[in-house]
């Protein structure tokens, strides 16, 4: 590339779907930020890219895509035109490994329905972070095309996955994923990740009062000992669509001591800054942390915001950069990289965004009324993943 063409000013792009870019005049021209760590205005750092690779899945969780909603008809499926190519996303991710990402998560809908997924993962597993290290490559799945797929996606070069599963008795995650699939065959799917190497393994646990708070104890003990980490997640007002109700919230802090009365646990410090979970360790007979046990977390987005540390940007299937799970709108990026800017540009775009980001709503949502829930317009998790 030549000075002139580093230097040279987008084109303006139909930025009409997706909010202005700060400073997207400047953009292009010398004395932007166009390498090395990102900090918001809340000093938060960019380290976590989660790209959406579909807004399909083949579950209907109510909590994520209710069924009712969501039929076979439903009008904003996005058509494969406008689905970021693999190249299109190896190219925006390795620009925000450039400015501090070390962990790249795929997301969805159901991340493992997308078409020849391993070559995405292929050509990820190829960039490095700004350290020269190869990214954390992880991906969440509901579980149900994993014991096909595990083997070859660890040889494509993903690291690790997370797997969604809100229960162990049948009937009760049949009702759960709402299109009667077994709880066996995702078991299954999760051994044969394990089998595979792709661990550490998380496996998430929505929990809803009323519906599955039942299969909190079951689930701890099925997992307890066997090196994956059971995560329980509180329900969140996330969307517009699932008809959240504070009153379906089981707050962590009940989550916990409802463990503790048969399985000891004792709190361990975050592993890394920015974590969604707070880690719990199963205890010995001495009230220690009992490694062969393993340990617990929970996600208490409605209870305890952790958006104080919050460091992950969301790019959704067609291109559309999103700063925080309940953001009503994105910026699109898809315009920029089909576009005819260069590399440093697409760089410096993510950076100005990523610069005057302020996003904070679980904190926000703390301190509004108990029932203030959603707004009608926020972006739905199908669509730009947990
Ligand atoms: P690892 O621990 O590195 O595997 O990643 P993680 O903790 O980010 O885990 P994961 O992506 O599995 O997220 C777990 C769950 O936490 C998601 O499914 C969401 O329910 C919730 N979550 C993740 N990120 C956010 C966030 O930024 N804001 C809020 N409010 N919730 C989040
Ligand atoms: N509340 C909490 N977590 C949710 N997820 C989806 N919708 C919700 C919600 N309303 C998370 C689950 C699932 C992942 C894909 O997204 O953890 O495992
Ligand atoms: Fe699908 Fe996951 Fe949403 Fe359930 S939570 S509908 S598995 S994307
Ligand atoms: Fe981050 Fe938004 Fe979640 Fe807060 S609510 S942790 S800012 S994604």
């Amino acid at each position: 590339m030549t000075e002139r063409d580093t230097h040279r000013v987008i084109p303006l792009v139909d930025a009409r779907a997706g909010l202005p870019i700060p400073g997207f005049e400047s953009i292009g021209k010398p004395g932007l930020k166009s390498a090395g760590q990102v900090l918001d205005q809340r000093a938060r750092p960019l380290r976590d890219l989660r790209i959406s690779v579909t807004d399909r899945c083949n579950f209907r969780c109510s909590y994520c895509m209710p069924k009712e909603i969501y039929t076979k008809d439903y009008p904003h499926y996005l058509p494969h035109a406008s689905l970021l190519s693999f190249e299109e996303i190896t190219r925006v991710a390795q620009q925000f490994l450039g400015l501090g990402v070390q962990k790249i998560r795929l997301t969805g809908g159901e991340p493992l329905l997308r078409k020849n997924l391993e070559q995405l993962i292929e050509q990820l597993s190829g960039l490095r972070t700004l350290e020269g290290k190869t990214p954390d490559l992880t991906l969440t799945t509901n579980g149900s095309l994993l014991a096909r797929k595990a083997r070859a996606l660890k040889d494509a070069g993903l690291q690790r996955v997370t797997i969604s599963l809100d229960g162990l008795d049948d009937a009760v995650f049949r009702r759960m994923n709402d299109v009667d699939f077994p709880v066996a065959d995702v078991l299954r799917g999760i051994e044969a990740a394990q089998a595979a190497g792709l661990g550490p393994i998380k496996v998430n646990m929505v929990v809803k009062r009323g519906t599955n708070e039942d299969q909190i104890l079951p689930m701890a003990r099925y997992f307890r000992g066997s090196g994956i980490a059971l995560r329980l997640i509180e329900y969140m007002d996330v969307g517009a669509t699932n008809g959240w109700r504070m009153d379906e919230v089981l707050p962590s802090a009940e989550v916990i001591a409802r463990l503790q009365q048969e399985l000891p646990l004792i709190p361990l410090e975050a592993s890394q800054e920015g974590e969604t979970a707070q880690r719990w360790g199963y205890a010995n007979a001495q009230g220690k942390h009992d490694v062969q046990q393993g340990e617990i977390g929970v996600i208490s987005s409605v209870t305890q915001a952790f958006c104080k540390d919050c460091n992950r940007a969301r790019l959704s299937t067609e291109g559309q950069l999103y700063l925080c799970l309940f953001a009503e709108q994105g910026y699109d990026l898809r315009g920029l990289i089909r576009g005819q800017g260069s590399d440093e540009q697409l760089r410096q775009a993510i950076a100005s965004i990523w610069q005057a980001r302020q996003d904070n709503y679980s904190e926000q949502r703390g301190r509004m009324p108990a029932q203030a829930g959603s707004t009608g317009r926020r972006i739905e998790m199908s669509y730009i993943g947990g």
